[in-house]
């Protein structure tokens, strides 16, 4: 079965300070390549008991749904016909589509017919921005391979299977929860099934550029290395960044490597001053231009470097649900909308929870100056028991890193989220920070734990995964799921780690306009009360260095059904669904307008 292509060779000719080049093979800025979209409507047809895929012996067809049979001859016998089939929008989940499938966990086979005229000496790669969760994909009834995950991209070299004239692409989308998948069957976030990111077919000569790693070297200049396909010319590859007026040849070596470095000093990127490069790169027919951010992050004692200076992180937690209509967000107008909302909030910092966000989401984040947690689906009881899951944790990992490791906005690589203390657990999360740190040690590496010792008013910190990563996440709902809103203000939090904390998570219910007594829950008074008593626990807790309160708008969940107040809405929002802001968002803001964020960390750090 032919799998995404995947270097086989670790590339060790891209390791040190730019960190090893990542297992996934994935063209690095998808948008920016000469490409066909596919974005637009798609057939669909839904599929429960996959039938298009099993005979009655439960037995794969040859003859299945993927073939996208026409209706020719009347005398044959075709059960389905997918150009007579309803239309989903591409990208978007089927589940705010079509309300017959709000709740729908299963199959739906999609259809997308084009013209097109390959030429030879091309490399095509279909590209698809995130389907949710497993993927099989066919051109013209070839396939062409499977992925697993819901949150990152994956490719295919389409070349082979595409012809002159009409091209057929069908994709058996399924989105069941399994036990041995990531995130596992249990989740606070509605399981929005589809073709949910953008699809396209990269046009690129077989020598192109793959993919290139830009950062900060360790004397403040600017190092790197762009990795290319079919190096065999043993051309080189130029680099410039126009505005700091560097460019130069750099060789390709055997890998299909070439390091680059400039002795130079770029403006420093921060939320005071998002400053993005323009960056162009060439090698033989192909070009690619980026744009750049460069900044350094680092741990000191109990402090977060930004630029050689202390930071705060103002944040604010958020899924990837889109404000101006139901369902997920992919949009880069999507992400330019939510994230504006944090920063009218006075916000720095987001965490986007719990799985990769969409590549707009990344790059408004750059552009718009916000520091982002980013984060795997390592979410609650996953089985750490399992090889395979750990695979495939590790997989969406390299793939979200290979994405985005060239994002300034992005500091922190999350590896879980409120996982149970155990021996497998912590060897589980233990790799994968490890291989995060293999992959890009230019980051901090985090995760949001939720297990602590408690004594009254006393919390003490003890996971031991807590020993494992850079920074500390606590999610701590006081006031909430536990204790009563008051009694948050005279809790101690102790840290032995001597490390940086963020409260990760905080918050509490509310329906947006139901207002009375603060004591009854679901008011915004009660919510408004809640935040009021953690944010003087977090001024007592030495080393908090962030928060990034749960959530910014209400969201979709299954588990939450309470009729009238919830309706599968999670109510913790500081907005509800369409954005109506509610008391506890003016208790934030004003403790962000107050908060000092430590000295701007716009300036570069003499020190450096
Ligand atoms: C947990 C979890 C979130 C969830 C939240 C809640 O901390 O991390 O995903 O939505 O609590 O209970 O609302």
């Amino acid at each position: 079965m032919r799998t995404p292509i995947s270097v086989l060779i670790l590339l060790l000719a891209a390791s040190g300070a730019m960190g090893q080049a990542p297992d996934a093979f994935l063209i690095q800025h998808p948008a920016g390549r000469a490409s066909l979209s596919l974005d637009g409507p798609w057939r669909v047809i839904p599929d429960p008991f996959e039938n298009g895929y099993y005979n009655h012996r439960y037995e794969p067809k040859d003859d299945g749904y993927f073939l996208a049979l026409e209706h020719t001859d009347p005398a044959e016998l075709i059960e389905y016909d997918f150009r007579r089939s309803q239309l989903l929008d591409v990208p978007g989940d089927w589940n705010s589509q079509d309300e017959r499938f709000f709740f729908y966990e299963g199959t739906m086979w999609y259809f997308k017919s084009f013209e097109f005229e390959p030429r030879n000496g091309r490399s095509y790669l279909l590209h698809f921005g995130g389907i949710n969760y497993i993927a099989n994909v066919w051109l013209n009834g070839e396939f062409l391979g499977r992925h697993e995950g819901g949150f990152t991209p994956f490719q295919f070299e389409a070349g082979s299977a595409l012809t002159k004239g009409e091209n057929v692409i069908v994709v058996k989308v399924d989105n069941r929860r399994e036990r041995d998948q990531v995130p596992t069957v249990n989740t606070d976030w509605w399981n929005y099934g589809g073709i949910t990111r953008s699809v396209r077919l990269i046009d690129l000569p077989r020598a192109h550029i793959a993919d290139y790693r830009f950062g900060l070297s360790p004397s403040g200049g600017i190092e790197g290395w762009v990795r290319v396909a079919d190096s065999a010319n043993r051309r080189p590859v130029t680099v410039s960044i126009p505005a700091l007026s560097v460019a130069d040849e750099f060789s390709v070596d055997y890998d299909g490597f070439a390091n680059f470095s400039f002795d130079t000093e770029p403006q420093r990127w921060s939320p005071d001053s998002p400053f993005l490069y323009d960056v162009n790169i060439a090698y033989a027919e192909d070009r690619v231009d980026d744009r750049i951010g460069f900044r350094s992050i680092e741990v000191r004692g109990e402090d977060i470097l930004l630029n050689g200076v202390p930071v705060f992180l103002k944040g604010i937690s958020l899924h990837e649900e889109a404000l101006s209509r139901p369902g997920r967000a992919w949009s880069y107008e999507d992400a330019r909308e939510l994230l504006q909302r944090a920063l009218d909030l006075g916000s720095n910092f987001v965490r986007l929870a719990h799985y990769p966000h969409n590549e707009n989401m990344l790059r408004a984040a750059d552009e718009m100056g916000l520091m982002v947690w980013a984060e795997i689906p390592v979410y609650w009881t996953i089985d750490f028991e399992s090889p395979a899951v750990l695979a495939k944790a590790r997989q969406q990992l390299d793939e979200m890193i290979a994405r985005d490791a060239n994002r300034a906005s992005i500091i922190l690589w999350s590896m879980a989220n409120e996982t149970p203390v155990g021996a497998a657990r912590l060897c589980f999360i233990d790799e994968l920070a490890s291989h995060a740190r293999r992959l890009d040690p230019a980051r901090l590496i985090t995760a949001a734990l939720d297990t602590q010792t408690t004594d009254r008013f006393k919390r003490i910190i003890d996971d031991p995964l807590a020993s494992r990563i850079d920074v500390i996440g606590i999610n701590s709902y006081c006031g909430w799921y536990s204790d009563a809103p008051e009694d948050c203000a005279r809790i101690r939090w102790v840290s032995d780690y001597g490390k940086p904390i963020i409260m990760s998570e905080m918050g509490a219910g509310a329906l947006q306009g139901l207002h009375g007594d603060p004591a009854h829950r679901w008011t915004e008074e009660y919510q408004a009360r809640v935040y009021e008593h953690n944010l003087t626990m977090l001024d007592n807790i030495t080393a908090l260095r962030g928060l990034s309160p749960w959530i910014l708008k209400d969201f979709r969940s299954p588990r939450r059904p309470l009729p009238g107040i919830q309706d599968f809405w999670n109510r913790k929002g500081l907005l509800s669904e369409t954005g109506e802001r509610k008391k506890a968002w003016y208790v934030l803001s004003d403790y962000y307008r107050a908060k000092a964020v430590g000295p701007t960390a716009t300036t570069t750090n003499p020190a450096l």
